[in-house]
């Protein structure tokens, strides 16, 4: 039986750590057998595209370079570890996958839609994710959240406007695929974000453990 694929996205400070923490207790208590992941990332490899991507640096990054990095990461991701996780019936949970570069290279830097479809078709096919959960919180709260971090990467250190286009382009992208693709309001309580992440954990469940 195959594992669910879940992604968390969001901006920075929405709370996608702690929502993993939370996904991992209700994947323990039921046994489920499961990977943690995140992007860019994931692999050997696919990290030190990472360190490309985000390291602060004086050179202007070319958009395209840097959309082409976070899909050549992606696709030794799926390949190496996402799909083999899946076919041996492990859940994989990834912070950040598909969604974020719509976002990112699309929305905030001004990428064309219709190249990342393309791309997205080309590297990740079907292999979307079973569901995504879009930690939303207004930008400010956000860079409350994260106003204590000593480490800030190059995309961090960008302006509101960008955190804004940020947060309108994960709505976005929830408006665009409703069935996979849900919205937790994430400036409530921990307790609050909890119930509405273990709603979405329940329905993917029901529709596996009856396979199992
Ligand atoms: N619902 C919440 N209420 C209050 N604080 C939160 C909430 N969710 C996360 N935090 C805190 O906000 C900070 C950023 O959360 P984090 O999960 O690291 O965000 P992300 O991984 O999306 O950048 C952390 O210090 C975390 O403890
Ligand atoms: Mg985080």
């Amino acid at each position: 039986m195959r594992g669910k694929f879940i992604s968390l996205e969001g901006g920075e400070g929405s709370g996608k750590t702690t929502a993993i923490h939370c996904i991992r207790q209700w994947l323990d208590a039921r046994n489920i057998p499961y990977i943690m992941t995140r992007e860019p990332g994931g692999t050997p490899l696919a990290e030190e595209i990472r360190q490309l991507i985000l390291s602060p640096r004086d050179e202007t990054v070319n958009n395209t370079t840097e959309l082409l990095l976070v899909f050549a990461a992606r696709a030794q991701h799926l390949a190496e570890k996402i799909q083999p996780a899946l076919e041996k019936g492990s859940w994989v949970i990834s912070d950040r996958f598909l969604d974020s570069s719509y976002v990112y290279q699309g929305k905030a830097r001004g990428g064309d839609t219709e190249i990342l479809n393309q791309l997205a078709d080309w590297v990740v096919g079907d292999s979307k994710p079973d569901a995504t959960l879009v930690l939303d919180v207004p930008v400010e709260l956000g860079q409350e959240r994260v106003v204590q971090r000593q480490h800030q990467d190059r995309l961090d250190k960008e302006s509101l406007a960008f955190h804004q286009k940020v947060r309108d382009g994960f709505l976005e992208r929830a408006q665009a695929e409703p069935g996979r693709v849900k919205v937790i309001d994430a400036s409530l309580s921990l307790d609050l974000v909890q119930q509405q992440i273990e709603h979405q954990l329940s329905q993917l469940y029901s529709t596996w453990s009856g396979n199992v």
